[in-house]
């Protein structure tokens, strides 16, 4: 139950930060890009969805889409709302990651004769990687943990399977715990691996 329900939160995670990322690169391009109108899209977008919790997200997703005709099964549901989600998060993090690069570099490429788009693609692009990675990798990390709402509409990631060996076995503690630890285990070696390619990159 534990390998299983593990092995269905990564599977979200995963899934729901890949799809997430995508979203979230079309969001950060609609913000920077010069168009009012897809800017505005953009911003209501991620502040609509950071300003609500997951757990409301994903009920609409699951129990309110149906009424409309749209009906998904729990685990499609739960990487839709997931990946709905961290877009907005990720899209935040891409802007952040490329407002972060000193508006010198910028200008030191126009003044090469370098064109706007060209400066950002070849200066300014490739320094905001090293800002978005590993901030990406913790949205991952947020993921993993934030994911265990979606056991509330019966997906069999790790917490609902710990609430089911809790329910079978009438142990109200171990297996509780024993999520959290498989959590952290998952969290922080993830987190380890990232310092880790983080000074990789820095040299
Ligand atoms: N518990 C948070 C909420 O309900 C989840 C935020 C998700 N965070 C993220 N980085 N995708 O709003």
């Amino acid at each position: 139950m534990f390998l299983s329900g593990t092995l269905m939160t990564v599977f979200i995670a995963l899934f729901g930060v890949l799809l997430g990322t995508i979203l979230g690169l079309l969001l950060s391009v609609m913000k920077i890009s010069k168009i009012k109108v897809l800017q505005a899209l953009a911003s209501v977008y991620v502040e609509f969805i950071r300003g609500t919790p997951l757990l409301v997200q994903v009920y609409i997703i699951y129990f309110g889409l149906p009424a409309i005709g749209i009906k998904l099964d729990p685990v499609l549901a739960s990487i839709v709302a997931v990946s709905i989600n961290s877009g907005a998060y990720v899209a935040e993090i891409i802007r952040g990651g490329i407002n972060a690069v000193d508006t010198g570099q910028l200008e030191a490429g126009r003044t090469l004769g370098m064109s706007y788009y060209q400066a950002l693609r070849y200066i300014v692009i490739p320094q905001a990687f090293k800002n978005i990675l590993p901030a990406l990798g913790n949205e991952f990390i947020t993921i993993i943990k934030e994911s265990s709402i979606v056991s509330v509409i019966g997906v069999a990631d790790l917490m609902y399977n710990a609430n089911t060996v809790r329910n079978q076995t009438y142990l109200p503690f171990t297996p509780l715990l024993f999520a959290a630890l498989i959590y952290f285990v998952l969290t922080f070696g993830l987190s380890r691996l990232l310092k880790g390619l983080e000074r990789k990159w820095a040299r």
